[in-house]
């Protein structure tokens, strides 16, 4: 895996693993904090991209070619899609896909101008191994064994069933989606989409761009639709950072 970057948008899905890395450098960067430090004998560095997609470009160049990072991994939340994709459980990206571009009629709807492909994909061993940590963690949480989340916590946000961890497409766009008819509209568009963000397929044309590894997981904050912006706040209140904590500490071997 090499020198692993380990990005959110949002401070408040990033801080428990902050927490965790007390002995970090933080070096500043184009209005970004970057703290390097080691986690299981893995060299990490995290950072907070702030939100949407260039937000999350800018961030994936400098930690590409200022800190020599050798994959990326993006965690946070995201909206639910997928008619099966409920609040609470994680999606990890298979594809990523730009909802918001638009250069037709020059280039057809939602491909990328002169690449060719509407979508970029996660590298695959790197998901397959983040999507192992989100089964350890969701099992450790319902055996009442996962030290940075309970079962109660999720209750508190409204989750009764058990999560589940799903695989497949992920949709980003600079927009907030909050009302059923716009979630609608992006399902129209994109049947096999399982969840809406504002990052992960910037992050993964730059790693393309750069040539290395990336991976997404999303936990689900809400549906995208018009109680996403109530959902979405009591979920990052507390539970997003402590998903994000317990499957990176789980990726990491800790
Ligand atoms: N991240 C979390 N929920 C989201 C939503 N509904 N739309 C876009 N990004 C999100």
């Amino acid at each position: 895996m090499g020198r692993l970057a380990i990005v959110s948008a949002m401070e408040s899905e990033l801080r428990g693993l902050l927490a965790s890395l007390p002995q970090a450098e933080c070096v500043r960067r184009a209005g970004r904090e970057f703290w390097v430090g080691s986690l299981g004998g893995h060299e990490v560095v995290l950072v907070r991209s702030l939100i949407g997609k260039v937000a999350a470009a800018t961030t994936a160049a400098v930690l590409l070619e200022h800190f020599g990072v050798e994959s990326l991994l993006f965690t946070g939340v995201a909206g639910g899609l997928g008619a099966d994709v409920r609040i609470g459980d994680i999606v990890v990206a298979g594809d990523l896909l730009q909802h918001d571009m638009d250069a037709s009629p020059i280039f057809p709807r939602f491909e990328v101008p002169l690449y060719g492909t509407d979508r970029f994909t996660a590298d695959a061993a790197l998901s397959a191994r983040l999507h192992a940590a989100c089964e350890e963690v969701l099992t450790a949480i319902e055996a009442g064994r996962c030290e940075e989340l309970s079962r109660a916590q999720l209750e508190d946000c409204g989750v009764r069933h058990a999560p589940r961890v799903h695989r497949g497409l992920i949709l980003s766009g600079d927009r907030f989606v909050s009302s059923a008819a716009e979630a609608r509209a992006l399902q129209a568009d994109h049947p096999a989409a399982l969840a809406v963000e504002m990052e992960g397929a910037a992050l993964a044309q730059v790693a393309h761009d750069f040539g290395v590894p990336c991976a997404v997981m999303r936990t689900i904050s809400d549906r995208a639709d018009d109680s996403a912006h109530v959902d979405f706040n009591r979920f990052i209140a507390d539970v997003a950072s402590r998903y994000t904590h317990a499957v990176a500490m789980s990726l990491l071997g800790m």
